[in-house]
């Protein structure tokens, strides 16, 4: 399975500010900023590298060229342009999400994760937020607080973001008039004090002038706060350590050189550890107590939140990539059901009941979320009823893995940092591996908490022994009049001759039975696979082959079935008929209907189909007739169920 690199991007990011940290005792302050091109912020931001002096030589010199071209010459020099250039310039290499830029005074240093504002862009934000001392949100004087800016304010405040500068820019656009701004400032502070963002300052501003950036200016003698500058300068830094909290480390990768040595690597996420001390494996709940904690400079006696280490344990234990280390008495809960606040970033709405990625510190794990239980209207903070999450859309949803992970609560309720490791999360599109959305967990459902297996006294091994045969799904997916019902049929056939103890679940007639209550929506057809999926997997415990015969179009799905069933029992078949070919016979005169457009979401027409890219078995119906891929199936099967 590969992952997106945002995670990597964010370690390097990580890795530098960590560096720039060790480097100089000096404070380091980091902010974001939130809001466009248009809002003024790329001539904010170059003034304020400009005024910090930040600009190299040869970027000057072009930006004086550039300045000349674009004929700003009389205004002096065109700060966006500089702005611009790095993003084109960082464009040509990788693209990347977030720009981080550093710049320095006599007091402090500071990190910008300059995030791109448009609308689309929230995911931007959400990523380059999560370590973020102050949210820098800019409004351009003449069109006020927006719709934008109260999203980004929402965002700021979920992700554990305190404190944020209303920067009120183009000031000279609107004569510097004290009424614009003091009308702006006004509107955001009702609405900052109904979302509970209480540490805020707004700054009129003007980047063309500089005015209030670094310097006062003069045209705005009505202004007596501080710059924008004095005031990043100076605002409390609230402590990020999470080095008082409880130990916790996600186990990056298990180091084993030689048979005896076997170390787990991984960034401590919060608190302290030192050799002695016990832990707890996550989610496997045994404990340890801690041997040694390598580093590439040698061993150290105690590790702090930030570090990246190496620890060995006193026992031999079950702990991989994924798990977690943590204070064996004050340990995170294990779970794999949870309420969470979802931020959806990608232009596909949300699909309720699909199987997403859900990355939580380093455990990557398949994930459904249920229907929305509400999502909030970012102007009015009204909770809303909602069928999905479209992008930007802030709503809370119900999350459920197919497994038990560690977690903590994104916020603790208290003022203290968000625990955004173990408590943040982002979902990644199984198919595109784009991350779609951003989490923040709440709470435990503890609905499966009192729900516990039965362990049974007969076991699915003695179901499987006393049929004298290993169980399997042959899961068929393709087209509507691929062949499936009929390739399947055939093969239950022949495996009863054989004595074989068989069971076919086929679309046509689950749909008139157990999902009657589904149609053809996205939607349903995947809750239509997720329970015959159920079903088969309690038919192959019971010792049965089971038969599958449904389009079962989407491979996410496909896939999700394919993790609940046994390893090696999963078997795709894909029935492979070209959409002409199976249109041209059209067995059950649906094709004719569908393109009439008697029948909507028909698939291959106005429904998409997504063909297995590594089915166990593939039948070329234009090659083989159904016979003779019968055949071929159960000559495949022979093989791999002895
Ligand atoms: S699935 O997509 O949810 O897997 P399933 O295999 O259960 O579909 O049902 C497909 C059968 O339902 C088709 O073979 C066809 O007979 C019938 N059908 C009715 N409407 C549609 C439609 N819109 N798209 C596909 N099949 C449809």
């Amino acid at each position: 399975m590969s992952l997106p690199d945002t995670d990597e991007r964010q370690l390097i990011a990580a890795d530098i500010s960590g560096y720039l940290e060790r480097q100089t005792a000096k404070e380091m302050l980091r902010f974001i900023t939130c809001g466009s091109v248009d809002d003024g912020k790329s001539t904010l931001i170059g003034r304020l590298l400009y005024e910090t002096r930040q600009i190299f030589d040869d970027q000057m010199a072009a930006l004086e060229a550039d300045s000349r071209r674009v004929g700003t010459q009389g205004r002096g020099l065109d700060f966006a342009l500089l702005v611009d250039g790095l993003t084109a310039e960082r464009e040509q290499g990788i693209t990347i999400d977030v720009a981080y830029r550093f710049f320095a005074t006599a007091r402090r240093k500071f990190i910008v994760a300059d995030t791109p504002g448009h609308e689309q862009y929230t995911r931007n934000m959400v990523t380059g937020a999560s370590t973020a001392d102050l949210a820098l949100l800019l409004v351009d004087a003449r069109k006020g607080v927006l719709e934008q800016t109260r999203r980004h304010s929402i965002l700021a405040q979920l992700v554990g973001i305190r404190r944020v500068v209303l920067a009120v820019t183009k000031m000279d656009l609107v004569d510097y008039d004290q009424a614009a701004f003091d009308a702006i400032a006004a509107d955001y502070r009702a609405f900052a004090a109904r979302i509970g963002v209480d540490q805020w300052i707004a700054i009129p501003v003007s980047g063309i002038g500089g005015d209030n950036i670094a310097q006062r200016g003069k045209a705005m003698g009505w202004y007596e706060g501080p710059t924008l500058l004095e005031h990043l300068e100076a605002v409390p830094i609230d402590s990020q350590s999470d080095s008082g909290k409880p130990f916790r480390m996600p186990v990056q990768w298990v180091s084993r050189p030689d048979q005896h040595f076997r170390g787990f690597s991984g960034q401590v996420a919060s608190g302290r550890i030192a050799p002695g001390d016990e832990v707890r494996l996550l989610p496997s709940g045994r404990t340890a107590v801690i041997d040694r904690i390598v580093t590439a400079d040698g061993d150290l006696a105690e590790a702090i939140a930030g570090q990246s280490i190496t620890l060995t344990l006193d026992r031999e234990a079950d702990c991989s990539r994924g798990d977690v280390i943590a204070a064996a008495r004050d340990a995170p809960h294990v779970a794999d059901q949870f309420e969470a606040t979802i931020v959806w970033m990608a232009d596909e709405p949300m699909v309720p009941g699909r199987g997403y990625w859900l990355k939580l510190g380093t455990r990557t794990v398949t994930a459904t979320i249920a229907h929305p239980k509400h999502q909030l209207n970012v102007n009015t903070l009204e909770e809303l009823a909602a069928k999905t999450l479209d992008l930007n859309a802030i709503g809370v949803a119900e999350v459920t893995t197919d497994r038990p992970v560690a977690f903590e609560p994104y916020r603790d309720g208290g003022l203290e940092a968000p625990n955004r490791v173990l408590g943040g999360f982002i979902l990644i599109d199984k198919l595109t591996n784009a991350t779609v959305a951003a989490g923040m967990l709440h709470f435990a459902l503890r609905r499966a908490e009192n729900i516990h297996w039965q362990a049974l006294d007969v076991s699915r091994e003695t179901h499987s022994q006393l049929k004298g045969q290993k169980p399997a799904v042959l899961w068929f997916t393709g087209l509507s009049g691929a062949g499936k019902s009929t390739i399947a049929n055939l093969v239950e056939k022949k495996l009863a001759a054989e004595g074989r103890h068989t069971f076919l679940l086929d679309g046509d007639n689950i749909r008139h039975g157990l999902n009657k209550d589904l149609g053809f929506t996205e939607a349903d057809r995947i809750e239509n696979i997720r329970r015959v999926g159920e079903v088969a997997k309690l038919m192959a415990d019971a010792g049965l082959i089971v038969l599958t015969a449904f389009i079962s179009p989407f491979r996410a799905e496909r896939d999700m079935v394919r993790a609940m069933i046994a390893e090696g029992e999963f078997i795709e078949i894909f029935v492979d008929t070209p959409l002409a070919e199976a249109e041209r016979r059209d067995v059950k005169g649906l094709y004719a209907k569908a393109r009439a457009g008697e029948l909507p979401n028909f698939t291959g027409i106005d429904s998409p189909y997504e063909p297995p890219e590594r089915p166990e078995i593939w039948i070329d119906t234009t090659q083989l007739n159904a016979e003779e891929a019968a055949d071929r199936i159960v000559a495949e099967l022979g093989r791999k169920l002895v």
